[in-house]
C-alpha cells in the first residue's frame, strides 16, 4: 500500500477514493466537466457520449456488458423500455451503487442488472453479449491486454465492442496524471494505441482507433471466424 492510499479520501478504486466522484462528476457534466477535460486531457468530452450513443440502437433483448461501468455513465445512450439485457460489471461495489442510481434517474433500472467482476476473469459465458462497451478503462486495469482477451471472449462472433483509454502514447503532457494516477493506485500500466489495435485484432476483431487528445477511442467487431 501506497502512503498515498493511507490519506483519508484517497486509495484505489475498491476504497472509493475522492478522486472516483471528483472523475465521475466531470463526465456527467458536458460544460464544466467537458472544459475539465479539454484543459487537462485535450480531449473531448462528447466524444464518449457519441460513443455510448451506439447503445441506443441495439434491438430488445440484445445482452450488454459494460466494464467497467464506474458511475453509469455509458447508461445515457440507451433509453427506457428499450428491452436491452445490460450487464453493468465493476470491480467496485461503490460503483455499481452508482450505476444504480444512474440506472434509476434514467429509468432504466429494469433492464440493468449489477455486477461484480474483475475484467481479467470475467464470470460470463464466453460468446454471451451482443455488445461489449469498457468507456475510460483500460488505463486501469492492472493487466490491459488480459482485459482485451476477456472481453472479446464474452463477445458473440459478429458483436461489436467499443471503449476508450487514456493512451500512454498521447505525449509528455499528460505524463503527471499517468504517474500520479499509478502511484495514487488508480491506474495500472496503460497502453498506446498500437498496443489496442494490435490486442484487438489478435482476438479477431477488425478495429479502428480515433484519437480525441490523450484519450483513444476504438470500436470492433469480432469476425465470425476468429
Ligand atoms: C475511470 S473509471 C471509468 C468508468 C466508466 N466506464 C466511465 O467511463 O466513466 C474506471 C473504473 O474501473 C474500475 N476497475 C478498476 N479495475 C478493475 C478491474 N480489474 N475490473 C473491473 N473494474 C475495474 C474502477 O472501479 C472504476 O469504476
Amino acid at each position: 500500500m501506497t502512503i498515498i492510499s493511507r490519506i483519508p479520501g484517497l486509495g484505489g478504486w475498491s476504497d472509493d477514493p475522492l478522486w472516483a466522484s471528483f472523475y465521475d462528476w466531470t463526465v456527467e457534466h458536458p460544460h464544466l466537466g467537458g472544459a475539465i477535460w479539454a484543459a487537462g486531457l485535450q480531449s473531448n468530452l462528447r466524444r464518449l457520449y457519441d460513443a455510448a450513443h451506439e447503445l441506443s440502437l441495439l434491438a430488445p433483448g440484445s445482452r450488454v456488458l459494460d466494464v467497467p461501468c464506474g458511475g453509469g455513465v455509458a447508461l445515457r445512450g440507451l433509453t427506457p423500455g428499450q428491452g436491452v439485457d445490460y450487464v453493468a460489471a465493476d470491480i467496485a461495489q461503490a460503483m455499481l451503487d452508482r450505476t444504480m442510481d444512474a440506472a434509476r434517474e434514467r429509468r432504466l433500472d429494469d433492464q440493468v442488472t449489477p455486477r461484480i467482476a474483475d475484467v481479467g476473469d470475467l464470470p460470463f459465458a464466453g460468446e454471451s453479449f451482443d455488445m461489449v462497451v469498457s468507456f475510460t478503462g483500460l488505463h486501469c486495469f492492472p493487466d490491459p491486454a488480459a482485459a482485451v482477451v476477456e472481453m472479446v471472449r464474452v463477445l458473440k462472433p459478429g458483436g461489436v465492442i467499443s471503449g476508450s483509454a487514456l493512451l500512454n502514447d498521447s505525449g509528455l503532457i499528460h505524463e503527471p496524471i499517468r504517474r500520479v494516477g499509478r502511484v495514487a493506485g488508480l491506474l495500472g500500466p496503460g497502453c498506446t494505441g498500437t498496443e489496442i489495435v494490435h490486442w484487438l485484432a489478435a482476438q479477431g476483431v477488425d478495429v479502428e482507433l480515433v484519437r480525441s487528445g490523450a484519450i483513444g477511442y476504438f470500436r470492433g467487431v469480432k469476425r465470425a471466424t476468429a
